[in-house]
């Protein structure tokens, strides 16, 4: 019995992570689900009233809830990523908590055209470039950014629309660094029929260490200066 509460407890020192949602997130999920119940697919803007508690009035994100800015991310990525949540490719791994809390989100969306709505919508907002949060070797990061990034996020890390590789300038470095990491251990991407997920979810594997990861991702964020 004492052995089975420490499994217990060394489980649920497991499971709080920093990718289980915590008590405001979820009253903001709470909240956003049921403002969705009532939304009619045609309108944008009154459909993006029930994400801006999370992601910001103009698209800015919110850290403290772990929801990024959209404002920094193309259209199309934005409608096929929310069409992945939808889907189930994206937000399925127990150890995702945000991921899944965004795949409800994004199931309660009346239909395929609400999610061109409200894209259409977020696409209105002007782009602001996240603040900087994370220290890194710069110089370090140019070498593998260019070496192994480069050639599908863009040599200014602006995108690549035919390869469906998302712009990484300007969106928030904890964000990616996190989602980085998901690629690399499998929380994100591991399904071989989420096509570009499985291919970015290889490309995770391939820096050598955290330290690295980081000052990759310091470099992305020096090129939205
Ligand atoms: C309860 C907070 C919350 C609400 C409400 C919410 N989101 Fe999210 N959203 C998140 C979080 C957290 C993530 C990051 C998920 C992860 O870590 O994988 C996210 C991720 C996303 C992404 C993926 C962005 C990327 O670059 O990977 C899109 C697109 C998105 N949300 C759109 C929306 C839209 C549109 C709505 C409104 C219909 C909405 N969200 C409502 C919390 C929220
Ligand atoms: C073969 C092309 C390719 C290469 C090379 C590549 N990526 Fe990606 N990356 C992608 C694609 C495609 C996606 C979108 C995945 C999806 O739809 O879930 C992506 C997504 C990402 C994301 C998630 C962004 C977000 O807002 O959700 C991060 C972070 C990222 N890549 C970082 C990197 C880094 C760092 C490198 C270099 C070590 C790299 N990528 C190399 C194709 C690539």
């Amino acid at each position: 019995m004492k052995r089975l509460v420490l499994l217990l407890s060394v489980m649920l020192v497991a499971c709080s992570n920093d990718n289980a949602p915590d008590v405001s997130s979820e009253k903001a999920a709470a909240e956003a689900l049921q403002a969705l119940q009532h939304s009619t697919a045609a309108d944008g803007k009154a459909l993006y009233a029930a994400c801006a508690a999370c992601h910001g009035a103009e698209g800015e994100g919110n850290a403290a809830l772990n929801a990024p800015s959209l404002v920094n991310q193309q259209d199309w990525y934005l409608e096929r990523q929310l069409l992945g949540f939808r889907s189930g490719l994206r937000g399925n791994d127990p150890k995702d908590g945000y991921g899944a809390q965004m795949q409800v989100i994004a199931k309660t969306l009346p239909d395929d055209n609400a999610v061109k709505a409200v894209v259409g919508h977020i696409a209105s907002f002007k782009a602001k470039p996240a603040a900087k949060t994370l220290e890194g070797n710069v110089k370090r990061g140019a070498d593998y950014y260019s070496n192994l990034c480069g050639a599908c996020h863009g040599p200014a890390a602006e995108g690549n629309e035919k390869l469906q590789a998302p712009a990484l300038a300007g969106v928030e470095d904890w964000y990616l660094l996190k989602q980085f990491n998901h690629f690399r251990d499998g929380l994100r991407g591991a399904d071989e029929s989420d096509r570009y997920g499985y291919q970015m979810g290889m490309m995770g594997k391939t820096l050598p260490d955290d330290e690295i990861a980081k000052d990759v991702i310091a470099y992305i964020q020096s090129l939205a200066d």
